[in-house]
């Protein structure tokens, strides 16, 4: 199958390579999973509109949302190959290309909140995360926030024990698999754009998503509770293949630089907004009951969900869990 990819990858890639005229305008292919209406899909609407806007059409940009072109592991595969320029994958999606230090971000419970994950990516930590793409013929431009997961199933889910021997749809995250495992559930890694089918046939139980990424996939359609328990972050990295970065004339890259660094603001600054009118539109529908934890329920899912830290120390150190924590406890600047 990977073979197949591949191969299909190259043929576009190659196909895309062909002549250009010298007014042709540089095209970057946009991929992404999610929905327009959605934190990443309005943030690629906007670097789109600024950055065509800011080299007078010397650059178009294509968005392509909903994994119309590629899935989750296929996209990042399809960028290295030079099929797409761009994308916007989740922290949770970086191991299996090699580079699982963005897992951290995966950790139960490390973040409290959107103020609490800027420091970090805006901090020094950010900023070394970013360079392990580049062996990997990728460069790192902005973190994008997605929010706080909720969980949900067809049986309510309130204490661990309503997790044991339920199958849960995960990201390919190692941290997540371990998060599951730790509350007695059977992980399942699973492209983004089959979650909700597989909801639907009963392949898997339950999943844990943004009440965002829930609403515009219509999972709560199919799941009949969801839990508010932002027990964990969904956020991106934008990547761009490195080789077409680097080769883009200076002028034109400083403004898709410029349009990133704006876009990325606005994008920031309304993906709790975006994630709020979500879980308001899944009320309305009635479809799912949303449940809210006690403070002792609260505790519990957070003692459950402790051991997942040893775990994963192992696989991606403890000095950059301890890195992690303590930028969250710094200062801002
Ligand atoms: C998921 O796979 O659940 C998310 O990473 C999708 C996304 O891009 O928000």
């Amino acid at each position: 199958m990977r073979k197949l990819v591949l191969a299909a990858a190259s043929v576009v890639a190659i196909a895309f390579a062909g002549p250009a005229a010298a007014d042709d305008p540089i095209v970057i292919k946009f991929s992404h999973v999610v929905a327009t209406n959605t934190p990443k899909g309005q943030a690629a609407e906007k670097f789109k509109e600024l950055a065509e806007k800011y080299t007078n059409g010397k650059v178009k940009v294509e968005v392509y949302p909903n994994s119309q072109l590629y899935k989750d592991k296929e996209e990042l595969e399809a960028l290295q190959l030079g099929a797409v320029q761009m994308l916007a994958p989740s922290n949770a999606k970086f191991g299996p290309i090699g580079v699982k230090e963005f897992e951290v971000f995966d950790l139960p419970y490390i973040l409290p909140d959107l103020a609490t994950l800027r420091k970090v990516t805006d901090g020094p930590l950010g900023t070394k995360l970013l360079k392990l793409l580049e062996p990997k013929g990728m460069i790192g431009l902005a973190y994008w926030d997605n929010g706080f997961k909720q969980m949900s199933a067809n049986k309510k889910l309130i204490e661990p024990a309503d997790y044991k021997g339920l199958k849960f749809r995960i990201q390919s995250s190692k941290v997540l698999e371990a998060q599951f495992r730790n509350l007695g559930a059977i992980p399942q890694v699973m492209a983004f754009s089959e979650v909700y089918q597989a909801l639907q046939t009963g392949v898997v139980d339950g999943q844990e998503n943004t009440w965002s990424n829930i609403y515009t996939q219509k999972m709560h359609e199919v799941q009949k509770y969801i839990t508010t328990t932002n027990h964990g972050y969904i956020g991106y990295i934008v990547v761009v293949n490195k080789k077409f970065w680097d080769g883009l004339p200076p002028d034109i890259r400083e403004q898709c630089e410029k349009a990133m660094k704006e876009a990325t603001a606005y994008g920031n600054g309304q993906s709790q907004k975006e994630n709020d009118d979500a879980l308001a539109e899944i009320k309305k529908t009635g479809k799912s009951e949303i449940i809210a934890l006690t403070p002792e329920q609260d505790a519990a899912m957070r003692k459950a969900m402790e051991p997942v830290y040893k775990d994963v120390a192992k696989r991606v150190g403890q000095g950059l869990i301890d890195e992690f924590v303590k930028e969250t406890k710094g200062a801002t600047n």
